[in-house]
């Protein structure tokens, strides 16, 4: 699960910065393209919803984790909002490096699946 939790987010990554420069292009395929990434965005929900079932309890870190993850999206989100208004994107692009760093961090932190820094 960790590893479809993964690619999950991985594709959305890709997918993001496609559809943000197919937005930055004026594309008429780019509203296409962000409800494909949409779609990515609930499955990497689904698999980190499934990853926090296998758990019996709910530590705190992990209420961390999937905060962070939804963050990431979050941020994602806001920065396309900004290029599609024509807006500055910078505070929405440093809320999405600190949420990224976290999530990676705290997912890897976490004893399921890798764990680089056990
Ligand atoms: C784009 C956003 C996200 C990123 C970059 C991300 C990143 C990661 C990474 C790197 C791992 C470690 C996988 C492993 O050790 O094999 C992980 C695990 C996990 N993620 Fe996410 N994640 C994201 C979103 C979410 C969301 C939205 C949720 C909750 C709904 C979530 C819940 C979890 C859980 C429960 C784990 C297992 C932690 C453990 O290893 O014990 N993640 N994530």
């Amino acid at each position: 699960m960790t590893h479809a939790h993964i690619t999950t987010w991985v594709i959305a990554f890709i997918l993001f910065f496609v559809s943000l420069s197919m937005q930055k292009a004026r594309s008429p395929k780019a509203k296409m393209m962000q409800m494909i990434l949409r779609l990515f965005y609930l499955l990497i929900i689904a698999t980190g919803a499934m990853l926090l079932h296998m758990l019996a309890t709910l530590p705190p870190l992990y209420i961390v984790k999937a905060a962070a993850g939804l963050w990431v999206i979050g941020a994602m989100e806001m920065v396309m909002a900004s290029v599609k208004k024509g807006k500055s994107a910078r505070i929405a692009w440093v809320q999405l490096a600190i949420a990224f760093l976290l999530a990676l961090y705290l997912g890897l932190k976490l004893p399921l699946g890798f764990h680089p820094f056990a």
